[in-house]
């Protein structure tokens, strides 16, 4: 494919935060944006306001946890608009607390959904998608800087995240010689509804109010303040893009300084 613009992206989470700041950098790239989440009705509403923009926008429900709601993504996705160019493995969660306290059945959905959907996505895309067959394609995988540094009562988010970048580095090499690059962007503090849930949960485990716990955050960041969805997503927008061709295997931080590695 020789043509910039009008490619098939694939975004998963993309109703909110940095998902949904992704899809309009796809998206104003002229790319053809196919988004996914488990809320059928934000999906929805998303959909119709990407269009709203002048995007070319469309989207069906999407749980990350399952291969059968992966695939089905990925074959509606290739019904609607065509053969997947570009996939950006986004969706995720938070999750963690003192590891002596945690369930397993909370480490076992935080490294289902933001470890093991990242394989299941790919691998649909590869084949479902017809990704394997290509001569030019991106996966960009959303980690954090939690996924190359330890976070205290973050022990599953943590782990799942360092997978995501293990994941990263061993497809990358391996796609490396077929045109298809594969790199994880890594976000440190960004303002989205997770980052509230976060702030929430140290709160409540500190017993301070979620004010203190923001100055404490924004005091880690060299920048001194959270990153923005739009900064995230100014990377993807990059990543996706063709002389971002030999940027493969690796894993950027987008963090205000707060990772310095
Ligand atoms: N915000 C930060 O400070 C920060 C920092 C580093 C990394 N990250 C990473 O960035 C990514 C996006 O985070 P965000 O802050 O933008 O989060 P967010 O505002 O909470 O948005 C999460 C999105 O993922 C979707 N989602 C969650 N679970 C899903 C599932 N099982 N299947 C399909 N979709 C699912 C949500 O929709 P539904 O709930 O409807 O499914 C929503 O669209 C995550 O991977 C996160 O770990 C965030």
């Amino acid at each position: 494919m020789t043509e910039q613009n009008g490619r098939v992206a694939l975004i998963t989470g993309a109703t909110s935060g940095i998902g949904l700041a992704v899809a309009r950098v796809l998206g104003s790239a002229r790319h053809k944006v196919f988004i996914g989440a488990r809320n059928a009705e934000n999906v929805a509403e998303t959909v119709k306001q990407l269009q709203s923009e002048g995007i070319e926008a469309d989207g069906t429900t999407l749980d990350v946890r399952s291969t059968d709601s992966a695939r089905a993504f990925v074959q509606a996705a290739v019904d609607r608009f065509g053969t997947v160019d570009i996939l950006v493995n986004n969706a995720g969660r938070s999750g963690g607390g003192v590891t002596a306290d945690i369930a397993e059945e909370l480490w076992d959905d935080v490294i289902d959904t933001n470890l093991n959907s990242v394989f299941r996505l790919t691998n649909a895309v590869l084949n479902t998608g017809g990704l394997r067959h290509k001569e030019w394609g991106r996966i960009i995988n959303i980690a954090s800087t939690a996924g190359k540094q330890g976070v205290v009562l973050g022990a599953p988010y943590s782990a799942s995240k360092h997978g995501v970048v293990g994941f990263t580095k061993a497809l990358g090499n391996e796609l490396a010689p077929t045109g298809i690059t594969v790199n994880a962007v890594c976000p440190g503090y960004v303002e989205t509804p997770m980052a509230q849930r976060v702030r929430a949960g140290y709160a409540a485990a500190y017993d301070a109010t979620e004010e203190a716990i923001l100055e404490k955050f924004q005091a880690k960041i060299p920048l001194g303040r959270y990153s923005t969805p739009e900064e995230v997503a100014g990377l993807v927008g990059y990543l996706a893009s063709d002389p971002a061709a030999s940027i493969t295997s690796q894993a950027l931080n987008v963090c205000g300084g707060l990772g310095n590695f």
